[in-house]
């Protein structure tokens, strides 16, 4: 599993890394473009302003949204990352911390019309998945929603076609979703798939 440092390592060669994988529609960023994108349709069309980015990793996804006109809050815990999301988008609250261990109190002070979570979520194990996004369900504002893009399925059984076809590429340190285990703590919360690997959960408040 990477950590902060490891992190720190990616960030100058992130975009292009993940571009390549999504191009070539490999495992396991096959569908990350798509699934971004979804993501900011939906916030943009729902007219939400403020925005919090949990693992905002180098501000894809946020820093369309702050150009757009939403007040953006994230957390991460590698200080380049921060850096490059920090220079897209010089107003954003962005704090330096590590979400298996919460959020940090300024980000639990405030509301939000949506909280999304790109490819961040997978360094959570089951359990801390289910208690980190029940902890941010009163975050939300009324009619707000979360969304959680990543590499997820729908039953165990997708997952291991995936895995198998992916082989020796498959990081065994990542825990990814798989939706019919999650929803059962979740039973509002959808799932659409996006590619072979990519799968967008959302849940509205
Ligand atoms: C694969 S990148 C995804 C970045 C971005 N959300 C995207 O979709 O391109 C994962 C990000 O989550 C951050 N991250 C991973 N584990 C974390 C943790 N425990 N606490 C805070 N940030 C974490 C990493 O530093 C990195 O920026």
């Amino acid at each position: 599993m990477l950590d902060s440092k490891g992190f720190d390592l990616w960030a100058n060669d992130y975009d292009k890394s993940v571009g390549i994988s999504d191009e070539e529609k490999t495992y396991p960023f096959a569908g990350y473009k798509d699934i971004l994108n979804a993501i900011f349709c939906r916030i943009l069309s729902s007219s939400a302003k403020k925005v919090l980015d949990i693992g905002f990793g180098t501000g894809t996804l946020s820093s369309k949204l702050y150009e757009n006109g939403c007040m953006i809050f994230g957390q991460d815990f590698s200080e380049n990352m921060i850096e490059a999301a920090q220079k897209k988008m010089p107003d954003a609250k962005l704090f330096c911390g590590d979400f298996s261990k919460g959020l940090l109190k300024p980000l639990t002070e405030q509301k939000y019309d949506a909280i999304v979570a790109t490819y961040s979520l997978h360094h959570l194990t089951d359990e801390q998945k289910e208690i980190f996004i029940k902890s941010l369900v009163p975050l939300l504002n009324d009619g707000g929603s979360i969304y959680i893009g990543d590499v997820a399925f729908s039953s165990r059984t997708e997952l291991e076609k995936c895995r198998n076809i992916a082989g020796e590429e498959w990081d065994e340190d990542e825990i990814y979703f798989v939706f019919d285990e999650i929803k059962k703590a979740f039973p509002k919360m959808r799932f659409e798939q996006f590619s072979a690997c990519a799968g967008l959960l959302s849940l509205e408040k």
